[in-house]
């Protein structure tokens, strides 16, 4: 009797399968920063994409090594919170579901934001902040710290620290102390916070030739930063692009829709297709595309590793 085998994967899509993170791959821990361990008004489930993103849990199999940034899905309970700290790296929380209340704390003034899905905030260095879930439902958010200087947190206001519970909560703010996030206030920490903060429906797409647009969240026209570049992609159905280089890696996790993601090399082409929540690296220097296969409109979040203006032209494919 004749048994069919599969055929080995070639080299090339050996190393796209190796560099996908599927979502349905992984499980959320639920103790992934120690600090927490003992509150459960703290708990929080992380899963690692790429690289520890602040978790000393670093190097783990399955996840991906991290060059220039990490990528994390957080999952916070309703009415959980995460104490105020502040750290040497900047910081990104990208809200996919729920809403997200995040607080910037200065000499015992607290400035809060309310962030929906698809709405981010960019955590300045050594800002002091936290985050709470004042919502019904979980919010699920993706992280991006750059890997800079994974130094551990410092906590500012914490309940091991002996801080007040109440206090804790409002990430350090007395009663009466928490400013409302308002861009016309004229607060510094309003003032400040604005300036790193990105609605969705706020920022206006690009629309390129290449039949799909993008939203700049990080580098030029989003918040600044020297590290990394975030934007949203909105691939309509049936467009795609051909494959272009960056000279830094990049990621592209999926919030909606479908997406076939390929790589070539020495004329060989290999592909793909990412679900919800599933992401691909990207090397620096590698020939890759992405196109919409499906019947509806994709969704998705690229990370790039450096903060450069756009260099790639990106062309229908
Ligand atoms: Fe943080």
């Amino acid at each position: 009797m004749n048994v069919m085998t599969k055929p080995a994967p070639s080299p090339l899509a050996a190393a796209l399968r190796g560099n996908v993170v599927r979502h349905t791959q992984k499980s959320f821990d639920w103790d992934a920063f120690p600090s927490n361990r003992g509150y459960p008004e703290l708990a929080r489930a992380q899963m690692r994409y790429v690289g520890a993103g602040g978790s000393p849990k670093v190097g783990e199999p399955g996840t991906l090594a991290p060059e220039h940034f990490t990528v994390s899905l957080i999952h916070k309970p309703v009415g959980n919170y995460a104490a105020c700290h502040a750290h040497e790296i900047e910081e990104s929380f990208l809200v996919i579901a729920g809403v997200l209340t995040v607080g910037w704390e200065r000499d015992g003034e607290v400035c809060e934001v309310k962030l929906g899905p698809k709405d981010m905030i960019l955590n300045a260095r050594d800002v002091g902040h936290g985050f709470r879930n004042d919502g019904i439902e979980p919010v699920l958010m993706s992280i991006s710290v750059d890997v800079g200087k994974p130094l551990p947190p410092r906590y500012l206001y914490h309940p091991k620290l002996g801080t007040d519970p109440a206090l804790a909560h409002s990430f350090g703010a007395a009663p009466g102390k928490t400013i409302p996030f308002d861009p016309a206030g004229d607060h510094p920490l309003q003032q400040q916070m604005a300036r790193c903060v990105i609605r969705h429906a706020e920022q206006a797409p690009i629309h390129e030739a290449a039949g799909f647009q993008r939203r700049v969240y990080v580098g030029p026209g989003g918040v600044e930063s020297e590290t990394c570049r975030k934007e949203m992609y909105g691939i309509p159905a049936g467009a795609g692009v051909r494959p272009y280089v960056r000279a830094v890696e990049d990621a592209l996790m999926v919030l909606e829709g479908s997406l076939v993601v390929g790589w070539e090399e020495n004329g060989e082409t290999v592909e793909m297709e990412l679900g919800p929540r599933d992401l691909v690296l990207n090397p620096a220097g590698r020939r890759h595309w992405f196109r919409n296969t499906g019947i509806g409109p994709c969704t998705a979040w690229c990370v790039v590793g450096n903060a450069e203006p756009e260099s790639v032209r990106f062309e229908a494919a």
